[in-house]
């Protein structure tokens, strides 16, 4: 059962401009999106910069405002809700960004900022507070006197720790990790990785990872959707993305995972351009007339592709 369930949700962003400053257009940052979740499984978001990852994630916890669609958690409709800042909602449903130096208060130290959110929720004494901001520095695997520094005082893989305890400190049912790991090296995006995992297992939390990489999400995720233009071109289980893809931007995506095997590296290489060639030469049947991503049609019954009937199976 999911408890939280996306449907044909629209963010389209004003274009203004001319002589009155007048709303000539919009972006369509986000243009008919479904979505459910469901406990404890991870769903990766994955598309290039600008195709409306984090507009989802924000309209999700009530950051950028809904133009259309639903959202509902458990239930109710909590589409344009977040308002409501202490509400239950607000507190099961969390976010991390890419960049924690820039989502943290510089002047605030690592123990009130993981301490905001237990300050808003829940009631407990000063005591209490402090007993669990070390609890949480010990579950993200951080020592006791960290609490007491200030977040420019650690490293990228660190601070994106101490968000992930910020996020984790009220026990919510979904985190939204807005590419969490983009920023760091590889060595160390692995062991964020790791550890998120680890805390999924141990709290059942579901996860909303945001990527521009196929490859990064590829262990994480038990569903993929890939999104081109605020629309996703396809949707399924990461066994079905990963091995038939339908879509040719999906299969794009997938070519331009970099190959440690040298041998493989050749072979992606000649594949890639063999895809680009077929991409230049078919481009108007993956996209309506206006360049519009298809509705998505169903493959299996976890798999969809915006795709027309004819164009399945293909390369
Ligand atoms: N606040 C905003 N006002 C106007 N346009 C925006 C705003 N935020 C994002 N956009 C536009 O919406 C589109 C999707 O942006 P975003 O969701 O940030 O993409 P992604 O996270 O996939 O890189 C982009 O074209 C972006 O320029
Ligand atoms: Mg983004």
């Amino acid at each position: 059962m999911s408890f939280l369930k996306i449907e044909n949700l629209c963010v389209h962003y004003p274009i203004r401009g001319g002589f009155f400053n007048r709303i000539i257009d919009y972006t369509y940052a986000v243009d008919g999106v479904d979505m459910e979740f469901e406990k404890g499984k991870t769903y990766g978001l994955v598309g290039e910069s600008g195709s409306g990852k984090s507009t989802i994630g924000k309209a999700i916890i009530g950051l950028e405002k809904v133009t259309s669609g639903n959202i509902y958690f458990e239930g109710v409709n909590v589409s344009n809700k977040r308002h409501k800042r202490l509400s239950q909602y607000s507190r099961d449903v969390q976010m991390i960004f890419q960049d924690s130096l820039s989502s943290f208060n510089p002047r605030m130290r690592v123990r009130d900022i993981i301490a905001e959110p237990i300050r808003n929720f829940l009631n407990l004494s000063d005591q209490e507070e402090r007993k669990r901001v070390i609890e949480l520095l010990s579950i993200v695997g951080l020592p006791e006197d960290a609490q007491y520094k200030y977040p420019h005082e650690f490293s990228g893989g660190q601070r994106q720790r101490i968000g992930i305890a910020r996020a984790v400190a009220c026990n919510p049912k979904l985190i939204i990790a807005d590419e969490p790991v983009s920023a760091l090296d590889l060595s160390v995006q692995a062991q964020v990785l790791n550890f998120m995992k680890d805390i999924q297992q141990e709290f059942g939390l579901s996860y909303l990872f945001i990527s521009h990489d196929l490859g990064v999400v590829k262990h994480m995720c038990d569903y993929i959707s890939i999104m081109y233009k605020g629309r996703f071109v396809e949707t399924g289980t990461r066994k079905e993305i990963y091995t038939s893809p339908q879509h040719i931007y999906t299969k794009r995506l997938l070519s331009a995972i970099p190959d440690i095997n040298p041998s493989e590296r050749i072979n992606k290489q000649r594949k890639r351009k063999e895809l680009e060639a077929l991409y230049a030469q078919n481009e108007s049947n993956y996209f309506d007339q206006n360049g519009r991503v298809y509705n998505l049609k169903p493959v299996t019954e976890t798999h969809f592709a915006a795709i027309q009937d004819t164009e399945m199976g293909g390369v």
